[in-house]
């Protein structure tokens, strides 16, 4: 995938992983498309933007209104009447026991880091079908390939846009239509900080795992050499592929080790 003047939608574009992808795919020349909640902050980017003569427009959304993102994805493509990429971090963590979890957070992590992009995809995947192009990226996370103590609902959300995605890299195999799926460890954002604990309010502290994560710079990198690659999987982070290849080949011992490092914060 090339960048150059081409037209990018990020979603989670405030902050963090979303945040970083527009400033380095602003210096390969794409027309970006940000949305999140946050206009204010959006707005900000925006500016910088402008500075460097980048073409940006703001699509302020709360996605976890499901109902009317058919109407967000066309107002996303009349902005440019076209719409060559979608990449979809917008997401939000967990941080409580499943045990003492609400169902309705689960609700709620199913609500934005599942049927929202599932609502996405299926509401761009026609007008990329249509154009013969286009490229669907969705930010899952390691936790999307095994569990991890104090994410049973993230885990599970994150599993779930695996599903879906694989699903459709089969059934698309032979179009031009590129889906790409994104599996970060641990990356220094205010991920942790933005997760919701077992009532749903927000955590408020950063995890000292986050902390030690990789920089979010080189997290966007990577996920861009990625996709100038035509992956279909981009991983990202070393400790992490480590951990991946331990809970396939001796499950008992990742369960141990997870259960022993993951229930601190
Ligand atoms: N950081 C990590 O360690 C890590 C690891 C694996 C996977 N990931 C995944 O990477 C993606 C990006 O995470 P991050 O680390 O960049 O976290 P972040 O800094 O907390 O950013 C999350 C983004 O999601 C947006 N968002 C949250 N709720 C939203 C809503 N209801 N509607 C629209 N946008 C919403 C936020 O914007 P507003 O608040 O402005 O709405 C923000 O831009 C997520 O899907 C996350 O699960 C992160």
């Amino acid at each position: 995938m090339h960048f150059k003047g081409k037209v990018i939608w990020i979603t989670g574009a405030s902050s963090g992983i979303g945040k970083e992808l527009v400033y380095q795919l602003a210096k390969l020349e794409a027309i970006i498309i940000m949305t999140s909640r946050n206009r204010a902050e959006l707005e900000l980017i925006q500016k910088d933007l402008q500075v460097q003569g980048v073409t940006s427009h703001i699509l302020a959304y709360d996605l976890m209104n499901i109902e009317a993102i058919p109407q967000l994805v066309e107002q996303a493509i009349s902005l440019e009447g076209k719409i060559d990429a979608v990449i979809q971090c917008a997401g939000i963590s967990q941080r409580s026991l499943g045990v003492e979890t609400d169902f309705s957070v689960y609700q709620k992590l199913m609500q934005l880091n599942y049927f929202a992009p599932v609502a996405i995809s299926q509401a761009i995947l026609p007008h990329f079908k249509k154009n013969d192009s286009g490229n669907l990226v969705v930010i899952s996370s390691i936790a999307g390939l095994m569990g991890f103590p104090l994410r049973s609902g993230y885990a599970a959300s994150k599993h779930a846009i695996k599903g879906y995605l694989e699903t459709l890299q089969t059934e698309l195999y032979d179009s031009k239509v590129n889906l790409t799926l994104v599996f970060p460890g641990r990356i220094d954002t205010a991920i942790s900080k933005n997760a919701l604990t077992g009532t749903g309010v927000q955590a408020g502290v950063e995890d000292a795992n986050n902390k030690v994560g990789m920089s979010v710079q080189l997290c966007v990198l990577q996920i861009i050499q990625g996709l100038k690659a035509n992956k279909k999987t981009i991983y990202i982070g070393k400790p992490e592929r480590l951990l991946l290849w331990i809970w396939w080949f001796f499950p008992n011992l990742y369960l141990k080790i997870a259960h022993k490092t993951g229930l601190k914060r």
